[in-house]
């Protein structure tokens, strides 16, 4: 069920800058006229500027840049990514609020949002750095109707959308490290973690968080990740505000995900590999077993990272890590 500030929000977006009378609101929402006033009170604590005229009702004058589910769904042009919307200034990890609520039985869509993360979490049990209000700590819960071994498919779909993002909205040329690094000049700007519940066979739902450096400087990284890590400011030289930045990366992902789940992951294949980084060069690759010298072939139609080794026998792998450097050692 929508709730009634979410609503609220919606009748008075879709007279953006117009006035709307306290009457209209009240019936709409089946609420007093008072009740009305306390919500735009709240609204006003959000950082909105609410005009109340007499006779004439509200409108909204200015939006804050504070990120706050009002914020983000002032708006958000979604039919379903984000319309549930939870936001914390700080947590451990958003992924985990976002498990939470998928076992409360939380909706396909729901986000999770927060300004810093104290224990984010990365691939393959590293820690991500989360700064205060200055990245996109961000959880999406979804529940595709898919079969489990297509989920690594979602973070590619999640990759192609955060470069599209970083590419029309910060002009940026962003690129794509398999599976799911996104990089500007080598550096890292942004992960994707994917975390799958499955049983029988059938998906129970997948958290898929992304973590991207948006107005970070340089010298706010920890020293250790100083010359391996970027942010879209670094690179661009400009600072995003955040919300309109999470809108655009939620509509984007809303639309692609449903021409996947439409036409399958041939479209988004394509997308993936314009974006695509080291195809055709020479890196080393490492999984739980091994680590050898290959060559970057590609991705097959299911995903999979195609590589084939100093013999040219050629293999598919479905998670590994893909190195370089002056020795092939360097990791980004
Ligand atoms: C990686 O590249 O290793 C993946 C990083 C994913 C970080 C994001 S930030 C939001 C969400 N919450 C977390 O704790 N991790 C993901």
């Amino acid at each position: 069920m929508e709730s009634t500030r979410s609503k609220l929000i919606h009748l008075l977006q879709d007279r953006e800058r117009e006035y709307v009378s306290g009457q209209v609101l009240s019936e709409a929402l089946n609420i007093s006229r008072s009740a009305i006033w306390k919500h735009m009170k709240e609204l006003e604590k959000d950082g909105y500027t609410i005009e109340a005229a007499p006779r004439k009702g509200y409108r909204i004058v200015h939006t804050p840049d504070k990120l706050s589910a009002n914020t983000v769904k002032w708006g958000l042009e979604t039919n379903w990514l984000g319309q549930r919307l939870h936001h914390y200034s700080s947590v451990g990890s958003t992924q985990l609020h976002a498990h939470e609520f998928a076992q409360q039985n939380a909706e396909h869509g729901t986000v999770v949002l927060a300004d810093e993360q104290t224990r984010g979490r990365g691939r393959l049990n590293r820690s991500w750095h989360s700064r205060k209000g200055e990245g996109v700590w961000m959880s999406m819960l979804l529940r595709p109707e898919i079969e489990p071994h297509r989920a690594p498919q979602m973070t590619l779909l999640a990759a192609t959308v955060l470069a599209e993002v970083l590419k029309t909205h910060c002009g940026m040329k962003p690129q794509i490290k398999w599976p799911n690094d996104i990089l500007s000049n080598g550096k890292k700007l942004a992960g994707i973690l994917t975390e799958l519940q499955a049983e029988h066979d059938q998906i129970q739902y997948i958290v898929l968080g992304t973590g991207i450096n948006v107005n970070h400087e340089a010298e706010h990284f920890p020293e250790e990740i100083q010359s391996i890590a970027t942010s879209v400011r670094n690179e661009t030289g400009q600072s995003f505000e955040l919300t309109p930045f999470i809108q655009a990366l939620l509509q984007t992902f809303e639309k692609r995900y449903e021409e996947y789940m439409e036409h399958g992951f041939q479209r988004i294949k394509l997308r993936w590999e314009a974006f695509a980084y080291r195809i055709g060069e020479r890196v080393v690759v490492k999984t739980a077993k091994r680590e050898w010298r290959a060559l970057l072939l590609g991705i097959e139609p299911d995903g999979a990272l195609k590589v084939c080794d100093e013999d040219g026998k050629e293999e598919i792998l479905y998670s590994a890590e893909i190195k370089w450097g002056k020795d092939e050692d360097e990791n980004t």
